[in-house]
C-alpha cells in the first residue's frame, strides 16, 4: 500500500463522517470536499467578501492578494513558467470553449481529436464546421489504448490543432501526451490537453510536456463546484482575442473602441467566483501535500482490488484494457442483461454506494460501439480497500439478479 494515511484523510471530509456510511465512487464526476477547502471558502465570505482588481480599500486588497496567491499555487502545481499563464474558468468545458472561440482557425484548417472525447472536447470543434474548420478523429485500439500509428497517419498539413483527452473518463486510459505533443509540434500543430481526469490523479508538468494549452476542472480535484483552469503558453495566450468581453477585460474604452487588458485579465470577464478560486487554491495545496504520485499509486491499487474481485463475474465486461494499471482509478463496466442505471440504483439502495451510469458525456463512443452506456466506479484518495470489498460483494448480489 502507498504511504498515504487514508484514515487521516477521511477525517477531513465531513460527508464521510456522517452516521450512514457512504461509499463514494463517483469521483470522475465530482470529488468530495475536505474541510480545508470549505474553510477557505468560508474565510472569504466571513472576512473579506469583496472584489479583486478594482477596489483599493482593505477588503479589496485582501481579495487581490488571495487571488494572486492562488494563481501562484496553481502555476506551481503544474510547473508553469509564469502565473500569467493560468486563467481561472468555471470548468474544463469553458476552458476548451475559450480556445475554440479565440484560436484563429480558418477555412480548411483541421482539428484532430480522439474517438473517446467528452462532449466538452468534441462539440466545440464540431461547431467550427460552420466556418469551414474540419474535424478528424483518431481511433483508439480495440482495447482503448492510444494508437500512435493511426495518429501519425492522421497528421496532414491541414491539422493546426490536436485537442485530446489526456486521461479518458470513459475507461481511465491515459494517453502518452509527451510523445503526442512532440509529434504534433513536428507537424506544426498546437496541442490542447483535456486534463479533467488527469490533473486530480497524477503529476502534470506543463513545461516537461511542452503542451500549448491544458484544461481541467477544480471540482474534480477536491475544489469547489464551478471552478476550472486553463493553462496556456504566455505568448500564445497573449496572441488571442477576447472570448467573453466586458468588465475587467479592458484597460480603457471610448464609445468607439477599447484597449484589451493583458493576460490573464483579458479572459476573466466580470466579477469572478473569488470564494471558489480561493477554495481551489486550498484544494491544490491539500493534494500537493499528499503528493500526486501517491494518489496515482493508491488508485491503481484499489482498481486492482476491484478488478481482481469482479473479474469472471457472470455477464461482466469491463471497458478498456484488462490490466487495471492502465485504467487509473476508473472501472467502467456492463452486466449483460441489466441496464447500467439499474446497477447504479441497486448499489445505491443496498449499501449507499454512489457510482455513475449512462454515457458519461462520451455519447459518440457509445454510439459508435452500438452501446447505451456503462456503469462506472471511479476512485479517489479517501476510498479504501474495505469499501472495494463491499462494492465487490454488492455487485455480485446485483449480478445474481440477472436472469
Ligand atoms: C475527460 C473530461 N473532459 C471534460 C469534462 C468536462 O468537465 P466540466 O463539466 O467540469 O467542464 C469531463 C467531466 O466529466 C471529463 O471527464
Amino acid at each position: 500500500m502507498s504511504k498515504m494515511d487514508v484514515e487521516k484523510i477521511r477525517r477531513d471530509f465531513p460527508v464521510l463522517n456522517q452516521k450512514k456510511p457512504l461509499i463514494y465512487f463517483d469521483n470522475a464526476c465530482v470529488t468530495l470536499k475536505p474541510r480545508q477547502v470549505i474553510e477557505a471558502i468560508n474565510r472569504y465570505y466571513n472576512e473579506f467578501p469583496s472584489c479583486a482588481g478594482r477596489s483599493s480599500h482593505r477588503l479589496g486588497r485582501m481579495v487581490d492578494e488571495e487571488i494572486d496567491k492562488t494563481r501562484e499555487v496553481v502555476a506551481k502545481f503544474f510547473n508553469a513558467k509564469k502565473t500569467d499563464e493560468i486563467i481561472f474558468t468555471r470548468n474544463t468545458t469553458e476552458a476548451v470553449n475559450l480556445i475554440s472561440h479565440t484560436l484563429p482557425l480558418k477555412h480548411g484548417d483541421k482539428v484532430l481529436t480522439t474517438d473517446k472525447e467528452h462532449n466538452s472536447n468534441l462539440v466545440p470543434w464540431q461547431l467550427l464546421a460552420g466556418k469551414g474548420v474540419k474535424h478528424a478523429v483518431v481511433k483508439s485500439k480495440s482495447d482503448g489504448i492510444f494508437d500512435m500509428e493511426a495518429f501519425k497517419a492522421s497528421l496532414d498539413n491541414d491539422v493546426k490543432l490536436v485537442s485530446m483527452v489526456y486521461t479518458s473518463n470513459l475507461d481511465g486510459v491515459t494517453n502518452p501526451a509527451r510523445e503526442i505533443i512532440k509529434i504534433a509540434h513536428d507537424h506544426h500543430a498546437l496541442v490542447l490537453l483535456d486534463a479533467a481526469q488527469t490533473a486530480p490523479h497524477r503529476p502534470i508538468d506543463v513545461r516537461a510536456l511542452d503542451v500549448d494549452f491544458l484544461a481541467c476542472s477544480g471540482h474534480k480535484m477536491l475544489g469547489p463546484s464551478g471552478t476550472g483552469i486553463l493553462y496556456g503558453k504566455a505568448a500564445l495566450l497573449e496572441s488571442l482575442p477576447h472570448y467573453i468581453a466586458g468588465g475587467g477585460t479592458v484597460i480603457d474604452t471610448t464609445y468607439e473602441s477599447f484597449k484589451p487588458e493583458k493576460v490573464p485579465e483579458r479572459f476573466e470577464a466580470g466579477l469572478q467566483d473569488y470564494a471558489g478560486i480561493i477554495g481551489l487554491g486550498a484544494a491544490l495545496q491539500y493534494l500537493s501535500k499528499i503528493g500526486l504520485q501517491d494518489v496515482e499509486r493508491h488508485e491503481t491499487e484499489l482498481n486492482r482490488t476491484i478488478t481482481d474481485g469482479i473479474n469472471g463475474m457472470k455477464g461482466l465486461s469491463i471497458i478498456g484494457p484488462a490490466d487495471p494499471v492502465l485504467r487509473g482509478g476508473i472501472i467502467s463496466f456492463n452486466l449483460k442483461g441489466m441496464d447500467p442505471h439499474e446497477i447504479a440504483m441497486l448499489l445505491d439502495r443496498s449499501a449507499n454506494i454512489a457510482i455513475r451510469s449512462g454515457a458519461h458525456c462520451v455519447h459518440s463512443w457509445f454510439n459508435a460501439h452500438g452501446m447505451k452506456g456503462s456503469a462506472r466506479a471511479s476512485l479517489y484518495i479517501y476510498n479504501t480497500k474495505e469499501e472495494c470489498s463491499v462494492f465487490i460483494e454488492q455487485l455480485k448480489k446485483v449480478a445474481s439478479l440477472v436472469k
